[in-house]
């Protein structure tokens, strides 16, 4: 028995979720990167979030989610974080600020060029 419950203490650690792990499903989740970018990179006028400070960005969320913002491009948030619990913004300001980059994220391909004189 004692064993046995070592067993399942053992699994509870090795798939517990990591704050950094809970923080990017919602980031998925919550569609998050369809403005932000998918390496939270950020685009057009929506701000970069990859390794921002976790205290400012959590201040930033709790104001949206009161329906505070300061200017008129700012209430678009409004809608994206009223429904976040303390805990779901503690996650997602995890992966905010630890955020690293992977190999395979996929990302909007900015790198195309066209070469040659267009036929002309
Ligand atoms: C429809 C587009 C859109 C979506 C989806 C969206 N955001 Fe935003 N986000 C914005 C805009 C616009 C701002 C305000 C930019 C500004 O200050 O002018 C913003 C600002 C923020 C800020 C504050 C950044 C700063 O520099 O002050 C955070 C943090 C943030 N978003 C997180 C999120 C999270 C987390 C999600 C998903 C739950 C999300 N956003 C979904 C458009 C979006």
């Amino acid at each position: 028995m004692r064993f046995f419950i070592l067993f399942l203490l053992m699994i509870n650690f090795l798939y517990a979720e990591t704050s950094y792990e809970a923080g990017k499903k919602l980031y998925l989740a919550k569609a998050c990167y369809s403005c932000h970018g998918n390496k939270l990179e950020g685009m057009h006028q929506y701000p970069h979030l990859a390794n921002r400070a976790k205290g400012y960005m959590t201040y930033r969320l709790k104001k949206f989610r009161s329906r505070e913002a300061d200017t008129q491009q700012q209430e678009m948030m409004i809608t994206f974080s009223v429904g976040l619990s303390d805990e779901d913004i503690d996650n997602l300001t995890t992966y905010m600020y630890e955020y690293v980059e992977e190999e395979n994220t996929e990302s909007y391909d900015d790198s195309y060029q066209v070469s040659g004189d267009g036929g002309s």
